[in-house]
């Protein structure tokens, strides 16, 4: 008899080959279709999308730019209606204002336009039909529709840190109330139905940093704030619409960014919130487990070259069917970072990704205690210093410098633990951190997938093991790992971003800047058993783009993934498109759902 599919169903789909082609491709068998694009209306009455004409007010309405993290979240009481959930991390203002020639020749209004660009959307979708696709409710009457935007929507700021000195402001006396959110990345969908999100790089959006007392320039520097100009080369210019983006007036505002954003979508009057026990840094994203004692486990990674893993253990349990009572689990409890330690001799770490004689790379790990509640354990620091400045508590424990941990996932069906390591182009290189057993590879292009078990399952303990499942690149690359599985019969594959899982368990991975040269796209692998490492790619996306989301409904039937900047290619404008997708003039991010034309399972 044969033997039981480890990890649950097979991925028995043909892959579709590297290709440079603008559009979407799916496999054989497959159909997908634009659910929503950057302007089509979801709030009622939203103007229709106008290029010509983009104001702050027009974009409030329309869904933004740049949709990255994406979760569909069911409506209780109904099986064909469900409510997307999608971050608007950043805007492209060369592709999306005609004329376009530098920020600062940018309109007011233009400027408001790319704030209101910015932040996340609620839209309202239903079934087409009994197929897996997806397609907004239109309607006078969308209860749940909702734009948050950097403009004017107000946070809730929770948590030890909310009300510090270190965000209050002029506008904010009590700290409590931040307007908009930023910058924000990939996510998570929590068991109790809401969306977690990143704030990323929200350096980028302040000026005036040389301006700021000098004694503070480090925790703007250790950001990525630089303090040597009033415009740091690239600066959005937002001050000229909202003065709170000058640093040298408003020196807080900066610190009210870079936290984990919780949104209810379920519940139209509920403030958003930025939850600050789970700290503060470049956060890619957060993804919850419940864990064996109730506890819930929050894993995020601090996106940049040489920043950290870590960890957020709930003070409170989770409690089945309690909304009101999981809706507080991310207010309190303990934040860890991650400190990985490999089983090899450091000689056999040669930095080509050679596999060293043991065969893995692969190790042990202790998550290190930072903060619990107002108890600080970093020598030095205030509790409130640690959950603000996060990064500074990482480098006093020795945490470990990963390539770029972008977004990490527990597989709800194992419990082990996914982390993207997108690459690093530094590691190793003149006098940047060297290679170790998690980050084996010198001026690393093509990144890695890093798998944390932790020790006897519990995902509110102190030690783990780890291996690398896939060493990414060409397999043809001697320095490439795919599970030990036959290089020959798998998918290059490169740059791995954002992880997701199959209710079978398989691995999802989508990619942003394919360093091998084709468009990036969406892969799928068995983790377990003889077919761990047998990658196959699923999708492709236009030329310019990065594969966001990606989310498989639970039903298996759908896969959303985001579009990400589809034509950012060096030199291309809204006029002069590297790509036209998805309507044939310029291009727009948009929203894609794939599924099979038969309705079967995604992945079959
Ligand atoms: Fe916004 Fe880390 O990618
Ligand atoms: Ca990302
Ligand atoms: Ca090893
Ligand atoms: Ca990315």
């Amino acid at each position: 008899a044969a033997a039981p599919a480890p990890s649950g169903a097979a991925l028995t789909f043909k892959p579709i080959p590297p290709n440079e082609i603008d559009t979407v491709i799916v496999p054989n068998g497959y159909d997908h279709a634009v659910v929503i694009r950057w302007g089509d209306p979801v709030l009622p009455g939203a103007p229709a999308f106008d290029l010509e004409h983009q104001t702050g007010e027009s974009q409030s309405r329309q869904f933004g730019y740049n949709n990255d993290f994406l979760c569909v979240v069911p409506i209780p009481g109904s099986d064909r209606r469900a409510l997307l959930v999608s971050n608007h991390e950043y805007t492209n203002e060369e592709l999306m204002f005609p004329g376009f020639t530098t920020q600062e020749a940018l309109t007011v209004d233009q400027v408001r336009a790319a704030m209101a660009a910015h932040g996340m959307s609620v839209v309202e979708i239903e079934r087409v039909g009994r197929t897996g696709q997806w397609q907004p409710v239109r309607g006078k009457r969308l209860p749940y529709n909702k734009r948050l935007t950097m403009l004017a929507t107000p946070f809730r700021a929770d948590g030890p840190a909310a009300g510090s000195p270190f965000l209050r402001t002029v506008a904010d006396p009590r700290g409590t109330t931040i307007i908009g959110t930023l910058n924000n990345c990939a996510g998570g969908l929590t068991p109790w139905g809401t969306a977690l999100s990143g704030e990323e790089n929200f350096n980028q959006y302040f000026v005036g940093g040389d301006a700021v007392p000098e004694a503070d320039k480090a925790r703007l520097n250790r950001y990525g704030i630089l303090t040597t100009a009033r415009y740091p080369s690239g600066s959005r210019r937002w001050e000229r619409a909202q003065e709170r983006f000058d640093l040298a007036k408003h020196p807080n505002e900066a610190n009210r960014f870079g936290w984990i954003v919780e949104v209810d979508p379920l519940d139209p009057g509920a403030l958003p919130r930025k939850h600050t026990a789970m700290g503060r840094f470049k956060h890619e994203g957060a993804n919850v487990i419940v864990a064996k004692s109730g506890h819930v486990a929050a894993y995020m990674g601090d996106d940049e070259r040489f920043e950290y893993l870590y960890k957020f253990v709930s003070d409170k349990r989770y409690r089945p069917g309690d909304r009101k009572h999981n809706l507080t689990l991310l207010e309190s409890g303990t934040l860890y970072v991650a400190q990985l330690t490999g089983d090899s001799p450091a000689a056999e770490i040669d930095g080509t990704g050679k596999l060293p004689s043991d065969g893995a790379f692969d190790g042990t790990g202790k998550w290190i205690k930072l903060v619990s509640g107002t108890t600080s354990f970093v020598p030095g620091m205030t509790a409130v210093e640690v959950l603000t400045f996060t990064r500074f508590a990482g480098d006093k424990v020795g945490a470990t410098k990963m390539d770029r941990p972008e977004d990490v996932q527990p597989s709800l069906r194992s419990g082990k633990i996914y982390a993207a390591l997108t690459n690093n182009t530094n590691r190793g290189v003149g006098t940047y951190a060297g290679v170790d057993e998690a980050n084996p590879r010198v001026a690393n292009k093509h990144g890695q997938v890093l798998e944390i078990t932790e020790d006897g399952g519990d995902h509110t303990g102190e030690s783990f093991t780890w291996s690398l499942p896939i060493v990414c690149g060409d397999p043809d690359d001697p320095g490439t790992y795919f599970g030990g599985y036959d290089k020959t019969k798998v998918s290059p594959i490169s740059c791995p971003d954002n992880v997701a899982f199959d209710s079978s368990g398989n691995l999802w991975i989508a990619t942003d800047g394919n360093a091998l040269g084709s468009n990036d796209g969406l892969f799928a692998t068995a983790i377990e058993g003889p077919e761990r490492g047998h990658l196959k790619q699923f999708l492709t996306v236009p030329p310019g783009a990065e594969t966001c989301g990606p989310f498989i409904t639970a039903d298996d039937r759908s896969v959303l993934v985001a579009v990400q900047h589809p034509g950012e290619i060096t030199g291309a404008t809204v006029d002069n498109p590297a790509s036209t997708w998805p309507d044939g003039s310029y291009a727009k991010p948009a929203v894609v759902v794939t599924w099979r034309l038969d309705g079967g399972r995604i992945g079959s």
